[in-house]
């Protein structure tokens, strides 16, 4: 049985998309099955329209990378989530994408796995850190175990150095580093290990049925 790593993202202009690809690349070498996924586009297409390098990323993955289901979270034994910065914050993409986790959440079925997140802004101080801290919130209500590069490796300095998790400052829209790539395969490789020795995939209940029963969400 190997491992399986669920990357799920999202990315407008090609950034968080490329550290998502390092991310897998990292969890694929200790030897995971690995499923990148892309969460929907929400924007209107007169949005996407309006910005040459959103279009272009738009089009570039639409038909290349797999739109994410919530059934993805389901099937892993652990996941990284990825989402630009946006005022401090995860995307609405990202946040649509979490926010039908409910049922799955209700059978306690995103328990106990390894989980870790990313992100890029423009800034390097323009909530990196925050818009991380704000996924992994989301990990501790799902009893998540989440798997952080801390300082790890020697190699996660040249990248800032975040010990949240790999975040990249995009400026005006320059390219990802290969710093910023080397510090996601170490992430991904951080979240195959620790995903491997924690995997139980068990199907039983974490909440109490009644208290399952009684949730309304999505
Ligand atoms: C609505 C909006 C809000 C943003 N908010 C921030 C911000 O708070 N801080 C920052 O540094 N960059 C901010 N950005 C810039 C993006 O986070 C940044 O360009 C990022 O690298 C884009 O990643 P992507 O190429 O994967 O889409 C914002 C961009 C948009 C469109």
């Amino acid at each position: 049985m190997s491992t399986r790593i669920a990357v799920i993202y999202y990315s407008s202009t090609g950034h968080v998309h490329a550290l998502a690809e390092a991310v897998a690349q990292g969890a694929e070498a200790t030897g995971a099955e690995v499923r990148l996924r892309r969460v929907a586009e929400l924007a209107p297409a007169e949005a996407i329209a309006s910005q040459d390098a959103w279009q272009a990323h738009h089009d570039a993955t639409r038909e290349t990378v797999t739109e994410a289901s919530i059934d993805d979270l389901d099937w892993a034994d652990g996941y990284a989530l990825g989402t630009p910065t946006r005022f401090g914050n995860p995307t609405s993409q990202l946040k649509q994408f979490i926010d039908q986790a409910g049922p799955l959440w209700a059978q306690g079925k995103l328990a106990d796995k390894a989980a870790t997140s990313f992100t890029s802004a423009q800034n390097s101080q323009g909530g990196l850190e925050s818009t991380i801290l704000a996924v992994n919130n989301v990990f501790y209500h799902w009893g998540a175990i989440i798997v952080a590069p801390g300082y790890t490796d020697e190699r996660l300095f040249a990248a800032g150095g975040n010990p949240y998790g790999t975040s990249f400052a995009s400026g005006q829209g320059n390219p990802v580093s290969e710093e910023a790539l080397t510090a996601a395969r170490i992430q991904g490789e951080r979240l195959g290990t620790f995903a491997a020795r924690i995997a139980t995939r068990e199907d039983e209940d974490a909440v109490p049925a009644d208290q399952a029963a009684a949730y309304t969400g999505a």
